[in-house]
């Protein structure tokens, strides 16, 4: 696979044909961190209103630090998994007491932050940093198993982790951050779980799967 050449269509297509979605406004570090924990369970058409919400609420940071933990529990009311925000506001009140309310861009130290995983790490070092570091959740394992054609059971950890080392073998290392958000866009509006809109996709020519025609039986889920 020509790697430089599946990043300019992933990355052009992606310019074009992006969400105007309100995380994308601009890449403060905080509202990408909001987003990215309120999207882990929860879809982006019902994200939307509560993000908007939120930071109407919570514009900073320091805002969402010192507020009352039943306010942001109220403002989270609706989309579930209330530990994400109670670890939410713990991980920011450490970011204040910490690092003077400047999340961290030093990968160890955002990874050691309640509720910040693997997959929250790298959406935020490459969305808001710009750092070389992949993201990868469903949507991006099933894109490069369909690319690349890896048929290992993605509900392994280790297949995770093998993911990992090819994501971060295709970035493209001058926009990390286009390029793992555009493969979440691929994900959710082209590669998507079933009847893929392969026709319309733009890395087409270098997808592994849909030369062999078997895009729809990637990627494999071995548990029931
Ligand atoms: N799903 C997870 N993160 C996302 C993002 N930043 N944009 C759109 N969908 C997403």
């Amino acid at each position: 696979i020509d790697i430089t050449r599946f990043q300019r269509n992933l990355v052009n297509w992606y310019k074009i044909n992006q969400r105007d979605l309100p995380w994308r406004m601009n890449q403060d570090p905080y509202r990408v961190w909001v987003s990215e924990i309120m999207l882990q369970q929860t879809k982006v058409d019902t994200v939307i209103p509560y993000f908007h919400r939120f930071m109407e609420k919570f514009p900073t940071l320091e805002d969402l630090a010192a507020a009352d933990e039943q306010e942001v529990l109220k403002a989270w009311e609706g989309l579930g998994y209330y530990s994400r925000a109670r670890n939410l506001q713990n991980a920011v009140r450490e970011v204040v007491a910490e690092y003077g309310g400047e999340v961290p861009s030093d990968p160890k130290d955002l990874g050691a932050l309640k509720g910040v995983g693997p997959y929250t790490k790298g959406a935020i070092l490459s969305i808001a940093f710009n750092q070389a570091e992949p993201a990868v959740d469903g949507n991006v394992m099933r894109v490069f198993s369909r690319v690349l054609r890896i048929e290992e059971d993605i509900t392994l950890q280790r297949t995770k982790k093998l993911f990992e080392i090819y994501v971060k073998e295709m970035i493209d290392k001058d926009d990390p951050s286009s390029f793992n958000q555009a493969v979440m866009e691929l994900g959710a509006l082209i590669c998507t779980p079933k009847a893929p809109a392969c026709l319309f996709c733009p890395v087409q020519e270098q997808c592994s799967a849909f030369a062999e025609g078997i895009q729809e039986e990637l990627p494999i889920k071995k548990k029931a």
